[in-house]
């Protein structure tokens, strides 16, 4: 039976109370993590978000109803427990903040009852992710949940503090807006009004932080929600949380250079982690030739060599084809795995093959210093020797070599270089490594869409230098783009804008977009143009990513209060479900199910 609170006060959370409250009386609310009953002596402990405390009924100090009542709870039971804090009589337990103390309870009740959980709240919880979200309520209960949720909150309350002592303004961007065909896939919304017309879920508030430097608000910013209908990974949902700004009157620098500071706070605050100034920064053309990555984990070495010269007149086809074909031969060196048993160097090779390759071909020098290859047949001895030292290797050493275009050559090592380095353990994540990637290429080819597509978004500035190649060699133009890193994530990105209408309608045409087209999609931008527009810039954080890096997570679901699953559903809420017949033919809509 529930029982009222009335007439009872909360005066600590379970974890605020200490030794120094000793001697206090004190009323404490909260679930029963567990209660052991010695045969007369009850110990209940009593957990809320601050941690656990122990609550002793023991006989000749409690009374009998009491001591009764308390061996009767079960687990996730809500009480409320009024008594006196005092030295722990047994042993000190050290796992508990309130190890050294307990509760003597003079009340108890029970404000509510609870059937047995289908899994044990605590921490490091084994049980499948389908359970835990299905019942997310519950799993939001443990430590760990708790840890992150709250971790989140400070980082958006110091964000807020700090932006705004940096003179930025919050302002909030509809959700119902236009749809833009650029970028993901669009979430829309019919209108009931305008039936056959939709509104679309914003993707990021791009274009109204634009608008918002045109009506001269200085510096904007927003924690907001973004929508895409993409494909789920570990790093990505549909619906996720931007810190998102935009700044007047500034170029790449300015916006580094607050957000360093911004991110520096943070981290000291948050994990008491000192942040050195200024982060490191790397064009895209440097990180893709070092690490085969525009986003590069710079925690560890294992860089990328480009051996193309080196090769380039030796008699293996694999090499020579690539390099006829306007590809490159680049390796990594897998310092000390030269004794690599030939099973698992296969399982690379399928890995490699799985981001594109057609082969990998590998040295691997033994300690005594002969060699095992899969190409050295085709290489003279001299060639081999040339090969081993542009590689810088040893003894013990294992290269690994993709020879082909430079996007699949980057993709595999790439991404081979993150394997090996999980496999030999070079991982820390306790370590922070943040690294600003600039000077993006403006625009990439779409073997798809046969046309260029931008590569960060259409309102990004070209470098002034690079303007002359827009019709001539469009590849080639790189963007005042950057996006900030962390062990190998993107957690944020932005660019400075295009705010001359001579370089957007150009950018519109390198793009394919009619001037019609891009009038059509974005008018009111263009428009706005026409008014007096400052230079701006912007940038924005994936907030669940960082996060998710600051928890030490796997997974950004782990920092979202109610994520969403691979196929894009909400497991408790059962999102997304059919609708009413009525509420379809209100928005003149009729279903079509294909069949299977
Ligand atoms: P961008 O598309 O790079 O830039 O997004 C900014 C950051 O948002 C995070 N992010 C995501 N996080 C979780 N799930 C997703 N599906 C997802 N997609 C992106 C990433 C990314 O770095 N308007 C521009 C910013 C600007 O130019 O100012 C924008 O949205 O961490
Ligand atoms: P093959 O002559 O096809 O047996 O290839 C010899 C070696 O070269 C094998 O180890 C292949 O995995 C490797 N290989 C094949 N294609 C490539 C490629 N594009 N880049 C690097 N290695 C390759």
């Amino acid at each position: 039976m529930a029982e009222s609170m009335q007439g009872l006060k909360r005066t600590h959370r379970c974890a605020e109370l200490s030794v120094a409250n000793i001697g206090e009386t004190v009323t404490i609310m909260g679930w029963v993590q567990k209660n052991r009953n010695k045969g007369g002596l009850v110990f209940v402990d009593v957990r809320d978000r601050s941690g656990i405390i122990q609550v002793v009924c023991e006989e000749g100090k409690t009374a009998v109803e009491i001591i009764e009542k308390a061996a009767r709870l079960r687990s996730e039971y809500v009480v409320a427990v009024v008594g006196k804090v005092g030295k722990r009589s047994g042993a000190v337990n050290e796992n508990l903040a309130t190890g050294e103390i307990e509760i003597i309870p003079e009340e108890l009740r029970v404000l509510s009852e609870s059937e047995t959980p289908p899994f044990p709240i605590e921490e490091d919880c084994k049980t499948k992710e389908e359970i835990r979200l299905k019942y997310r309520y519950l799993d939001l209960r443990r430590p760990d949940m708790q840890k992150n949720l709250m971790m989140r909150s400070k980082v958006a309350t110091l964000t807020r503090q700090f932006l705004a002592d940096e003179g930025f303004m919050e302002i909030e961007t509809p959700i119902l807006i236009g749809s833009t065909p650029e970028g993901a896939r669009d979430y829309l919304v019919p209108s009931r009004i305008h039936q056959g017309h939709f509104y679309a879920l914003p993707q990021s508030p791009q274009l109204f932080k634009q608008i918002l430097m045109c009506s001269g608000c200085d510096r904007y910013f927003q924690i907001a929600k973004c929508f895409r209908d993409e494909d789920l990974r570990a790093d990505r949902q549909p619906e996720f949380t931007q810190i998102d700004m935009e700044l007047s009157f500034v170029d790449v620098d300015d916006v580094l250079d607050v957000n360093e500071r911004l991110l520096a706070k943070l981290f000291k605050e948050v994990l008491e982690l000192e942040v050195s100034l200024p982060i490191p920064r790397m064009t895209w053309q440097e990180a893709m030739d070092r690490y085969g990555s525009d986003k590069p984990d710079t925690r560890f070495g294992m860089e990328l060599t480009d051996v193309t010269e080196t090769v380039r007149d030796s008699e293996f086809v694999v090499f020579k084809g690539a390099i006829e074909n306007g590809g490159t031969v680049r390796g990594i060196n897998a310092k000390g795995q030269g004794a690599m048993p030939r099973k698992k160097i296969d399982k690379l090779v399928d890995f490699a093959k799985d981001y594109g390759a057609k082969g990998l071909a590998y040295v691997a020098i033994q300690e005594d210093g002969s060699v095992k290859s899969s190409f050295a047949k085709f290489m003279s001895e001299e060639e081999m020797a040339a090969l081993i030292k542009a590689m810088d290797g040893e003894n013990g050493d294992l290269l690994l070599f993709a020879a082909d275009k430079n996007k699949v050559v980057w993709d595999v090592l790439g991404a081979l270089r993150l394997e090996l380095a999980r496999q030999m353990e070079l991982l820390d994540k306790g370590e922070y490594k943040f690294l600003w990637v600039t000077e993006f290429p403006l625009l990439e080819w779409s073997e798809e869409q046969n046309r260029y597509t931008a590569m960060h978004h259409p309102f990004t500035m070209p470098m002034e230098e690079d303007l002359q190649y827009i019709d001539s060699d469009p590849g080639r133009v790189r963007a005042k783009a950057y996006d900030i890193v962390l062990n190998g994530n993107e957690i944020g990105g932005g660019s400075v804008r295009i705010f001359n209408p001579e370089i957007q309608s150009k950018m519109f045409e390198v793009l394919g977009f009619t001037p019609e087209q891009a009038q059509e999609q974005f008018g009111f931008l263009l428009t706005a143009f026409k008014y007096g527009v400052p230079p701006h810039a912007g940038l924005a954080y994936g907030l669940d990513r960082m996060v998710m890096l600051m928890a030490k997570e796997e997974s950004i679901r782990d920092v979202i209060a109610f994520p969403k699953v691979k196929d894009a559903s909400d497991l408790m809420t059962e999102a997304p479900t059919p609708v009413d017949e009525k509420q379809l033919e209100e928005l003149g809509i009729t279903v079509k199910v294909e069949e299977e």
